[in-house]
């Protein structure tokens, strides 16, 4: 009679790869997760594919970061690098790279920034973000994941991909993304605050639920395959509403904050940790997410198989 079960096959895994040799550096304030070089990389690969995960989701840290985020659309970057290399160790394995210039800009913001007027300029972004999806292919990744939220975005990655021969490669959409306290670990984790300023102009109010389905009709129009809320949690509503709104498949993004929040609690021995994140990711499922991404990945699969 339940209505709702987990199973690994849900869940998409996010990895952070740095450049380096043999590099293996703990995310403090994300225990059990570590930027990894590309070695290690496919070895967490590997353990998260013979716990019957799907798929990972590539982030990269590189070792340079400038104002035009070169590192992003490097054939040779540390994602296309860490793609091919997870490719060749396990083909069956889906990689699915995030598109997003915020790692490799060494102001940590998402697209290029005109610093006289002190904006973001969209259009010369989203040039630079088909580059880097289109390398990203390239290089291998099965599913290419815009988390930019610069307009027009998905419009422009498909014809890209479509004109260098990519036309297999789906867009998996950061639609309904939020400027949100939770990405905090994360920003440790990517080397990615903003050094100034913040991602309000390109990222959703948090009070906002119709506009998200704006977000979402619009990516749609453009051609997006898969549709994401970002962070899952406090947003569930948006997630059900995107749900009975599109036939698409519907992601949601358990973000670095979710899981921080969660494992802080479970080292101070307030919460059961299996408990609290089985009932948490369940119900992010319930309200209508198909994929889910989480760094509680690994270890749910494993709850599951005990
Ligand atoms: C990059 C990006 C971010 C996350 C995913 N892609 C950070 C941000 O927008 O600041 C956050 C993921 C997480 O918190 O786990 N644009």
């Amino acid at each position: 009679m339940r209505e709702t079960e987990l199973s690994p096959s849900d869940f998409i895994y996010p990895i952070f790869v740095t450049a380096g040799e043999d590099v293996r550096n703990p995310i403090a304030s994300m225990p059990g997760i570590f930027q990894l070089s590309i070695n290690h990389a496919v070895e967490e690969a590997r353990r998260a594919h013979d716990l019957g995960i799907p798929g990972v989701l590539l982030f990269g840290i590189p070792d340079e970061k400038d104002e035009a985020a070169s590192g992003a659309y490097d054939p040779e970057g540390v994602v296309q690098l860490a793609t091919r290399a997870i490719k060749d160790a396990l083909p069956e394995l889906l990689v699915v790279t995030d598109v997003c210039l915020c790692e490799y800009m060494s102001h940590g913001h998402c697209g290029v920034v005109d610093r006289e007027r002190g904006e973001i300029l969209n259009d010369v972004s989203v040039e630079l973000l088909a580059r880097t999806a289109s390398s990203q292919a390239e290089a291998g990744a099965d599913i290419v994941a815009p988390s930019d939220m610069m307009d027009g975005r998905v419009a422009a990655l498909r014809s890209e991909l479509d004109r260098e021969g990519h036309e297999g490669v789906p867009i998996m959409a950061y639609s309904a993304k939020y400027a949100s306290a939770f990405y905090g670990p994360f920003r440790e984790a990517a080397e990615s605050a903003p050094q100034f300023g913040d991602r309000r102009g390109y990222q959703m109010d948090p009070a906002n639920a119709r506009e998200a389905l704006r977000e979402v009709a619009l990516d749609v129009e453009e051609g997006a395959d898969v549709v994401m809320v970002k962070p899952a949690l406090p947003y569930l509503d948006v997630v059900r509403r995107v749900r009975e709104t599109t036939d698409l498949p519907v992601a949601a993004y358990n973000v670095s904050g979710e899981y921080s929040m969660l494992k802080a609690a479970v080292q101070n021995g307030w919460l059961d940790e299996e408990r609290a994140v089985l009932e948490a990711l369940t119900g992010i499922k319930r309200a209508g997410a198909e994929i889910i991404i989480s760094y509680h990945a690994p270890d749910i699969a494993r709850w599951l198989a005990e």
